[in-house]
């Protein structure tokens, strides 16, 4: 990919994304679970730019989706409705309703007072909820704690034999149709065994609710597998379905994963220039025009963004990629080697596709990067860069004074 090139085209910050990269990623999923039907619902959370999902959703996949914000995106970017779930702990009314009038896939519960709300909420609109239980498995993914989701200790889903109460309860319930197990036990997972652990727990559930004929279609598995960010070793999608596949022998239920970082957390790039580098005592800062606003995984997760100096040879100091917010938080890495710098240099911050954009703010009134897709060797622009306008737009017209008619 010609970073040069993009950067002098679209300017930095900028994200790029491979599309091909993309299409691969989704293809390995699906061959994975080619002995099965299956569903993958793309976490659009992870990257929710629209001409991603267009993308994803041309190659077949569903969406996972956590608010009434991200189901209209999904619709917006052409995903098909029967495709669509929505998760989350806390649907407000008004999402719920959306959600029930878009007619969606499903909904995934996660309390017994959420699902109360979805009955009352489909029975004054008359219609049938169809929905999931997110069951917590209350096992350890050995993930960062703040993405670990899958323990008793977290606010997710619920206990096993509150899950089989509730599906007993949408029985009865002329307004409720139980057609999914939902579990989802952290992200940016590394190890196979925390899925084979949990899906043993939800597949026994599964069959016992088949013995009291409650007829579950649908079998969704989260998200969560991990990426190379470093040198990680990471799960390999044959493995995952293999790890998924094997408590289910004899059950005829469509497989579902919401994958999110798997899919496009590798195909995208942070381009970033080099403002100034300094030296205070020791240690040595090179300051970009990126910042935490643009991706704050590091800031916030200690996370390791792997950065290169585009057209340079390799070698150099230590030094700290730090942005031009006002925190010593505002860092993209600290302790990596770069050879000297100077002012337009180009940096590329690899691994950013997941979590990046989407994390984004306009912290410091910053303005949002651009947003570039490249495919079959073609870049197109996917999202311009914010300009001082859409930042101020929704306050300018309270602005006393500024509108002499408004007053
Ligand atoms: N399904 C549910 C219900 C989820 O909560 C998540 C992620 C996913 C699927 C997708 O997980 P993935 O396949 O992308 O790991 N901001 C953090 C990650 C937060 C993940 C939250 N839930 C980060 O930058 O690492």
């Amino acid at each position: 990919m010609d970073f040069t090139k993009l950067a002098r085209k679209y300017q930095t910050p900028l994200y790029v994304y491979d599309f091909d990269y993309i299409r691969e990623r989704f293809d390995s999923v699906k061959e994975a679970f080619r002995a099965r039907k299956s569903l993958v619902c793309y976490a659009l959370k992870a990257n929710s730019n629209l001409s991603v999902l267009k993308h994803l959703a041309t190659l077949g996949a569903g969406c996972d989706c956590v608010s009434a914000g991200e189901v209209k995106r999904a619709l917006l970017a052409g995903v098909a409705k029967y495709k669509i779930i929505f998760s989350g702990v806390g649907k407000d009314d008004g999402e719920i309703e959306f959600a029930l009038k878009e007619d969606i896939l499903m909904l995934n519960i996660e309390s017994e007072a959420e699902l109360k709300r979805v009955e009352k909420i489909a029975e004054n609109l008359k219609v049938t909820a169809r929905i999931s239980i997110r069951v917590n498995p209350d096992v350890d993914a050995k993930t960062h704690p703040y993405i670990s989701t899958g323990l008793k200790k977290n606010k997710f889903g619920v206990d096993i034999n509150t899950a089989k109460k509730l599906y007993i309860y949408c029985k009865n319930s002329p307004f409720l149709e139980p057609i999914g197990i939902h579990c989802h036990i952290g992200s940016q997972i590394l190890d196979i065994a925390p899925y084979r652990d949990a899906t043993a727990v939800t597949a026994e559930l599964l069959r016992s609710l088949k013995a009291l004929e409650i007829d579950i279609k649908f079998f969704d598995v989260g998200g969560g597998v991990g990426i190379r960010y470093k040198d990680e070793v990471t799960i390999e999608p044959y493995n995952f379905a293999q790890a998924v596949l094997a408590n289910l022998s004899g059950t005829d239920v469509t497989i579902v994963c919401e994958l999110g970082r798997f899919l496009v957390g590798n195909s995208g790039y942070l381009l970033t220039k080099v403002l100034y580098e300094k030296h205070n005592g020791e240690r040595r800062f090179v300051i970009v025009d990126a910042a935490m606003n643009d991706l704050i995984r590091p800031s916030l997760y200690d996370a390791y963004h792997e950065i290169e100096a585009v057209d340079k040879n390799g070698g150099g100091t230590l030094a700290d990629v730090v942005g031009p917010i006002c925190e010593s938080g505002d860092f993209l890495a600290k302790d990596v080697i770069l050879p000297p710098l100077e002012h337009g240099d180009l940096l590329v911050v690899k691994s950013a596709g997941a979590y990046g954009f989407s994390m984004s703010s306009n912290y410091n009134s910053r303005l949002r990067a651009a947003e570039v897709a490249v495919e079959s060797g073609k870049e197109r622009l996917i999202r311009r860069r914010e300009e001082f306008e859409d930042l101020v737009r929704l306050e300018t017209e309270y602005l006393e004074g500024a509108d002499e008619e408004n007053r």
